[in-house]
């Protein structure tokens, strides 16, 4: 059975002082998400994440928003895993397509960080998506397939396993435009047959989350399809009642 995950990935969002306030408050909601079965968990920026992780609840999962795949060396403004792991990180989204499009992280560069996590025994969140262009010409799955093959490239089934994937349309995320459920759904199946392909029956214990103006309000709709194993969330993530409102719909389902 795949545990339910939702995610907050707060972007380039919160102080230090505001991400601990959230981590202060988010003890009971990540008690009653635990004990239905949902796992939870926000991705603050890296001069948040020390606070996040001194002061959330335990079963909260703090996760980074990138890593770079060197132990250490000369990478001006980059952070490494070592530097995670001392401050108990072990999580980390890769290939958001806001990195993607700003920083030109391409799926070979995410490649190689999904390697070196793996070798950490660290869990990558990879995220796909595609553009509005190619979601009109009807390319989507040629495209996250690529993206999915080339970020996955080389592991064996067991290191794909301890993969999250992320699936974001790009021309849903910060738009308020969200996908529907059923081309979040056809999309997913696609992802999780393409998975099959590579990985074979461990595809099957895979998660893959859809991330894209997800809400309160239409989280169950995603959490109601059989491939969706739950949500990354940015905006809706950021404020602890509107986490605790995702929790409360996932259940809703
Ligand atoms: P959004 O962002 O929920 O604000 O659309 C999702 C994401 O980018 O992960």
């Amino acid at each position: 059975m795949r545990q339910k995950l939702l995610l907050g990935n707060w972007k380039m969002n919160k102080t230090p002082s505001e991400a601990k306030a959230f981590a202060l408050a988010s003890k009971d909601m990540v008690e009653y998400a635990v004990a239905h079965h949902i796992q939870v968990g926000v991705a603050p920026s890296f001069v948040c994440l020390a606070t996040v992780k001194e002061n959330a609840p335990k079963d909260c999962i703090v996760a980074a928003q990138n890593v770079n795949e060197h132990d250490h060396g000369a990478y001006t403004g980059e952070v490494s895993i070592p530097m995670l792991k001392e401050i108990g990180i072990d999580w980390v989204i890769l290939g958001h397509s806001e990195r993607r499009a700003y920083n030109g992280e391409t799926s070979e560069a995410c490649n190689a960080k999904i390697k070196a996590l793996l070798a950490n025994h660290m869990t990558p969140v990879y995220c796909c998506g595609e553009s509005l262009d190619v979601f009109e010409k009807g390319e989507t799955k040629k495209f996250v397939a690529e993206q999915i093959r080339t970020g996955l490239a080389d592991l064996t089934p067991e290191e794909a396993k301890q993969v999250v994937i992320a699936y974001e349309p790009i021309w849903a995320i910060g738009t308020g435009k969200s996908a529907s459920k059923e081309i979040a759904e056809d999309t997913i199946g696609f992802i999780r047959r393409t998975l099959r392909e590579s990985f074979g029956a461990v595809a099957m214990d895979m998660r893959i989350l859809y991330g894209g103006s997800v809400k309160p309000n239409n989280i169950a709709s995603y959490m109601s399809a059989e491939d969706i194993d739950g949500a990354l969330v940015g905006g809706a993530s950021l404020d602890p009642a509107s986490f605790q409102g995702l929790i409360d719909g996932m259940l809703q389902k």
